[in-house]
C-alpha cells in the first residue's frame, strides 16, 4: 500500500500495523503531533481517499477528518495537506568574516552540515550549502562576496520543490530565484524584508 500527500512529492509505502503518524514519521516527515490518543487534534488531517480504520473498528473513508495517530490504512491513502510541526527555517545572521556567519542568540535550528540554504542579501540570492556547525557558528562551502553586517538565511528543503518566484524590485523583471516551494518562498521574502532589500513573490 501507498501513501501519497496530494499536490506534493510526498510518498511513502504503508503496512497495515502502523499508524500513520507512525508511519509518516518514520518516512522523516516532521509530523504535528501532541497526545496520540485522538484528544488534542493537532495530527488531525482530511483524508481525501483510501480507508482507514481506528483501534474501537470505526472505518473512515474519502472525505473525512482523521486523527493520524489512531488511523491504520487498510488501503491506499491520499492525503490533503499534512499538519506539519511549527519549525524555524530562516535566520537573521551576522556576517564573521567571508566563510562564517553566527545565527542569533538562543536559537536552534535544523541546520546541519551539506544542508541546503539560501543567502539572502539586499539585491541578490546565494543558493549553497552548509559544511560545519559549532554552536552558533556557521562555515559555508564557498565564500561570500557581501559587504554588508548581516544576511538573511533560509533552510531548503531539497526533496521539496515549487513554483514560486522570488524578484527584488531594484532587479525587476529579472528572475532572482525559482523553484521555491511556497512555504519557503513566503520565509525567504519575509527574512528579505527584514533587510533593506525590496522583495516579492509570484507564482510560476
Ligand atoms: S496526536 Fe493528538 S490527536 Fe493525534
Amino acid at each position: 500500500m501507498r501513501l501519497t500527500v496530494d499536490g506534493t512529492p510526498r510518498h511513502c509505502s504503508l503496512n497495515r500495523e502502523d499508524t500513520l503518524l507512525q508511519q509518516g514519521l518514520a518516512a522523516g516527515w516532521p509530523l504535528a503531533r501532541s497526545c496520540r490518543n485522538g484528544n488534542c487534534e493537532r495530527c488531525f488531517c482530511q483524508l481525501l481517499s483510501g480507508e482507514v480504520i481506528y483501534p474501537d473498528h470505526r472505518r473512515y473513508r474519502a472525505g473525512s477528518t482523521i486523527a493520524l495517530c489512531l488511523a491504520r490504512p487498510t488501503a491506499n491513502i491520499v492525503l490533503g495537506s499534512l499538519p506539519l510541526q511549527p519549525h524555524q527555517r530562516a535566520w537573521r545572521c551576522e556576517i564573521i568574516n567571508d566563510t562564517s556567519l553566527l545565527l542569533p542568540a538562543g536559537r536552534s535550528s535544523g541546520l546541519e552540515p551539506a544542508c541546503h540554504i539560501l543567502l539572502i542579501h539586499d539585491n541578490s540570492i546565494t543558493n549553497t550549502t552548509l559544511r560545519r556547525r559549532e554552536g552558533r557558528r556557521l562555515t559555508l562551502d564557498a565564500p561570500l562576496a557581501s559587504t554588508v553586517p548581516s544576511l538573511g538565511l533560509v533552510l531548503i528543503d531539497a526533496h521539496r520543490c515549487g513554483d514560486w518566484q522570488l524578484h527584488n524590485r531594484a532587479c525587476s523583471p529579472s528572475l532572482q530565484w525559482q523553484g521555491l516551494d511556497e512555504d519557503t518562498a513566503r520565509q525567504a521574502l519575509a527574512v528579505a524584508r527584514k533587510g533593506r532589500g525590496q522583495w516579492f513573490v509570484t507564482t510560476g
